[in-house]
């Protein structure tokens, strides 16, 4: 049976649902992990909608509760266990509610043991590979109240069943996956596994959903993959499309791999007007040995070239990174190389985190582990070196106007990303709508934001 069936037929059960309860079934869909979760969430959000199911503001109350999980480092999944056990007594009051997990978690076969082991209250386990076979799982455990699994090791052939491809967490803004997996093998990171080989969507296929988005009144799009640089038919010139879609005010992407960051895709930056001058450019670390350990391609002195490039040929440019800290082998020296890295590249922002052993990788076999308190120790230094920076930043824009697209009422975000919270001497805040583009007038800032009022 095709997927579409699928859809029809457990709304036809959710009519009968309707029938007997007076009511349509409710669902509860949480996101955890990076922008593509999110965006496949919007997909299987779209899903429940076509099978009859409404949104639950509370999962609770919902009848069926969906986790679309991350497994990037040990937390998130602490967290996501944490959040299933406590499902296990409601579902003892509610025995009819539906319990799935989906993405990148049950990916990872410990996970799968683990769940099999100690969470057997899970209704529906499906991967990253194969969300489209959602309404099939569903049917299945709806019409034998047996739980339905299906894990993939690799992508389905790619079937736009989403034609009804509604939701939109964001009326403004949405990413759109321009491809799937990943190449790179970096030493600590789990995604390969979970995600597979790069895998390319086609120009034409993204045109035609960006173009769609638009009409729908997205001003912003994110392009999304895991190695945008290494996208298969061109990064550059799939950009320099998008800038042409009418009605698309913005346009960001992540995530770019260092090593992969071309001449032209800098040029391009430059010179389409909508691509905002903001680069996420994950460094991980400032140690070319921890760098060669980590599996990246480059060396402290090449990163540095680059955003030195990036500077001088788009002088207004914001750059952001991704910093591990305490990967195996780490010493004194290679954490101050970071510190330095991270001073020279002046970066406006940084995510920061504790290295995570992910079993499967190849770090994962490195013995020299750093202890807790030493990765701590180190990682608040960081912390505080890359806080000083990104306040320096802000306090630059104070006395300037900058074109700020409102994401509220009150707050939205400048091209470089950098969060502005406004307030409206001429307008009513009931005038503002999330898109709009305000002229802002900077009056202050903290570390993590800007203040300002809206000339
Ligand atoms: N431990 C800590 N951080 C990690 N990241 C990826 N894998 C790990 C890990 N095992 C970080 C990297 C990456 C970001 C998305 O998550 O900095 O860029
Ligand atoms: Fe997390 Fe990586 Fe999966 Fe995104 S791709 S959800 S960051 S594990």
């Amino acid at each position: 049976m095709k997927n579409f069936e699928y859809i029809q037929r457990v709304e036809t059960l959710s009519n009968g649902f309707f029938a007997e309860n007076f009511r349509k079934p409710t669902m509860f869909i949480q996101t955890f992990g990076c922008q593509m979760n999110e965006r496949e969430s919007e997909k299987l959000n779209s899903l429940l909608l076509a099978m009859g199911y409404l949104e639950s503001p509370s999962e609770e109350s919902a009848d069926l509760v969906l986790y679309n999980t991350c497994c990037v480092r040990e937390k998130a999944e602490t967290k996501i266990f944490g959040k299933l056990g406590s499902l296990k007594s409601q579902k003892r009051t509610q025995p009819n509610k539906i319990v799935a997990l989906c993405g990148c978690m049950p990916q990872r076969p410990e996970v799968i043991e683990e769940i099999n082991a100690h969470y057997k209250h899970i209704d529906i386990i499906f991967g990253t590979f194969n969300k489209n076979s959602f309404p099939k799982l569903l049917y299945q455990r709806l019409t034998t109240g047996k739980r339905a699994v299906e894990i993939l090791t690799e992508h389905e052939e790619e079937s736009e069943l989403l034609e009804n491809d509604t939701t939109r967490f964001l009326p403004h803004k949405a990413g759109i996956t321009i491809m799937h997996g990943c190449n790179n093998f970096c030493a600590y990171c789990i995604v390969p596994y979970v995600r597979g080989r790069e895998k390319s969507r086609k120009i034409a296929d993204i045109l035609a959903e960006i173009t769609a988005l638009a009409n729908d009144g997205v001003k912003e799009v994110m392009l999304l993959g895991q190695n945008v640089n290494s996208y298969e038919y061109g990064f550059a010139e799939l950009i320099q499309q998008v800038n042409e879609i009418e009605n698309i005010q913005r346009i960001r992407f992540m995530t770019s791999h260092p090593k992969d960051l071309s001449d032209d895709l800098i040029a391009t930056i430059k010179n389409c007007e909508k691509v905002c001058k903001h680069l996420h450019l994950p460094v991980q670390s400032g140690s070319s040995r921890i760098l060669q350990a980590m599996n990246r391609g480059y060396t402290q002195e090449h990163y540095l070239e680059l955003t030195n490039k990036l500077k001088s040929a788009i002088p207004n440019i914001t750059l952001t990174t991704d910093i591990i800290v305490g990967f195996p082998g780490e010493t004194e020296e290679d954490f101050l190389q970071t510190l330095e890295t991270v001073r020279l590249a002046n970066f406006a922002g940084a995510f920061t985190f504790l290295y995570s052993k992910r079993s499967g990788t190849p770090a994962a076999d490195l013995t020299e582990i750093i202890p807790k308190s030493t990765a701590k120790e180190r990682f608040d230094r960081l912390v505080e070196l890359v806080n000083s920076l990104q306040l320096k930043h802000n306090q630059n824009y104070i006395g300037k106007n900058v074109a700020v697209m409102a994401d509220s009422a009150t707050s939205g975000r400048t091209d470089g990303n950098v969060l502005v919270h406004f307030d409206i001497d001429k307008l009513e805040t009931s005038q503002v709508k999330p898109g709009d583009i305000l002229s802002v007038k900077i009056i202050g800032c903290q570390t993590f934001y800007l203040k300002g009022t809206v000339e």
